[in-house]
Order: structure tokens, then sequence, then C-alpha cells
């Protein structure tokens, strides 16, 4: 069965699909997204996605392509083609398509794409018994990184290098030495008495929605959450440390640049947030 694709009012074979070459988002990243995890056939936690979606919309002043309960059905409709089970559900929405000027047009219509993706579940869950490396590099972003633009040439040069370091996500930190967030994900580590911390999101971070959705698993551990900036050092010197994203969840860090966390291995903590994520984050079926 092909892969479908939603673009601007139709579905169409994936290899078929495309916008103009006049698009903003292709020219100046004039757009936003959202990766929306599907697990067992359900949107994890749409209405945060959708929130923080608007959010980024308002923030740019692009229009909302459709009423977002029509983009909820287009979502579903997408994974349903797709028969996703286990994977992601991409939105993307630009200003729209108008002759090449900085500022914005008048009277053009909002680019909507929405894509899905099948992924394995198990490669995850695999990924998560080992762990992963991470390396450090010097913040280069714009400031306003709390908007899920699709200007993301840092975080790809980024997570290039961290994959050239055989590690397989890169953390942004700034010029105190505090890690930011990483080039896909926010950071967090557990400290020896067993408090997570992770850093403000009121700036210079996106505020995830993995992120917020730990929060209440936390809650329901019984764990405590500590907003605060941490020092690269001190993640190193840490019980745990682990990065949360849709598509990873809550995945444990085994290495900084090279050094061991803790024994290297996974940690107890960031196992157990994982497990209890699906209970705790809001399901809507496809
Ligand atoms: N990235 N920080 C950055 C820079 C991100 O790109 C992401 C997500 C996150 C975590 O946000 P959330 O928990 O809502 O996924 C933090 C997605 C997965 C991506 O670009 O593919």
């Amino acid at each position: 069965m092909p892969r479908i694709a939603y673009v601007n009012g139709r579905y169409l074979p994936h290899r078929d699909a495309a916008v103009h070459i006049e698009d903003r988002g292709y020219q100046f990243a004039d757009g936003v997204y959202e990766v929306c995890e599907v697990a067992h056939g359900n949107l994890m936690d749409a209405t945060r996605h959708l929130d923080r979606l608007d959010r980024s919309l308002r923030e740019l002043r692009i229009g909302w392509p459709m009423h977002r309960s029509a983009l909820v059905m287009v979502m579903r409709e997408v994974v349903t083609r797709n028969r996703v089970r286990s994977g992601l559900v991409y939105v993307q929405v630009t200003r729209g398509v108008a002759s090449r000027d900085f500022v914005f047009p008048e009277n053009v219509a909002p680019s909507l794409v929405v894509t899905a993706k099948k992924v394995d579940p198990g490669a995850a869950a695999r990924r998560a018994e080992t762990g992963i490396k991470v390396i450090t590099l010097p913040e280069n972003r714009w400031e306003r990184v709390d908007i899920k633009s699709v200007g993301l040439l840092p975080n790809v040069l980024a997570k290039q290098s961290a994959k050239e370091a055989g590690a397989h996500e890169a953390w942004f930190v700034d010029t105190e030495g505090n890690v930011k967030e990483g080039g896909s994900s926010n950071a967090w580590i557990v400290t020896k008495d067993g408090r997570l911390i992770t850093r403000p999101a009121e700036f210079g971070i996106l505020r995830g929605i993995t992120r917020t959705t730990l929060f209440d698993v936390a809650e329901k551990l019984g764990l405590t959450i500590e907003e605060r900036g941490f020092s690269v050092a001190e993640a190193k010197a840490a019980r745990e440390a682990f990065i949360s994203s849709a598509t990873t969840i809550a995945m444990p860090v085994v290495e900084i640049d090279g050094t061991p966390v803790a024994n290297g291995y996974p940690g107890s903590v960031v196992q157990s947030l994982r497990q209890a994520f699906f209970d705790v984050a809001e399901k809507t079926p496809a």
C-alpha cells in the first residue's frame, strides 16, 4: 500500500506530494511544525501538541490553515490511511505561497502538510536498554527557539556533528556553561538524591510536550522536579541523565563528551518514567 500525504486539501501518494517552489517554508523557513507520537494506534498528547502549534502560529502571525478540529481529523486520517499503529505524525504549516519578498504577503492562505510514518516500537525500546551518547556544542541558534519553527539548520549541523562523533544527540550549551537542550530533544539529569532537574522553559528552549507530560508522570511516581539550569560538569557527575522528545520519550544518556554518566548504564529513574509515560499521556484514537 503506497504512503499517503495530505497537502493543501488533497490526499496524495507520498512520492507525488509537493508544495510550490515559492512556498515561504521552502524559501524563508517561514513556517512551524509539530511531531506527534503515534502509539498503539493513538495520537499521543494531541491536545498539547495543537496548543503549542497554536502558540507557534500566533507568535509568527500565521493563521490556522483550517479549524483545529478539522486538523485533528486530517491527522487521524493520514495515520489511518498509512496504517500507522506505531510511529509519528508530522504537521507543517507555512505562511503560504507568494512571490519572493521578505515582508508578509497579503491574502495568502497558509500551506498545510501532514504526513505519517511507521517507526518500529522495538527500536527505541532497544536503544533505551543501552542508552545514548551526547556531545556538547556552544549554542548558536536564534533567541526564539521557543517557537517550533522549521528553521532548523543549527540543529541539523549539531546533530550531524553528533553522528560524526559516534553520538546520537548534541546538547547546546549557553555562555555560562549550562545545558540548554538537544538538537531535537530536551535535556534532564537526576541528582544523587533522586531529584529530576531540567531547565526552565520560559526562555531559550522549546517547551517540549514530552517534557510537560513527564512532569505529570513524575508526580504520579512521587518524584520531585526542580526547574533550574545545570552545567555540563554537573550532568557528567549526575546519577542519571536523559533526553525527552515525542520520538524518544525518556531516553537514557550514558555518555557526555566521552565521559560516562555514573557507571555508564541506563539508570532506574529514567526507565520508570519511560514505562509510566504511556499510562499518563493523553491518547486520541486514530
Ligand atoms: N523535536 N527541543 C527541540 C529543539 C526539539 O526539536 C524537540 C522535538 C524537543 C522536544 O519536544 P517534544 O517533547 O514536544 O517532542 C525539544 C521533534 C521530535 C523533531 O523535530 O523531530
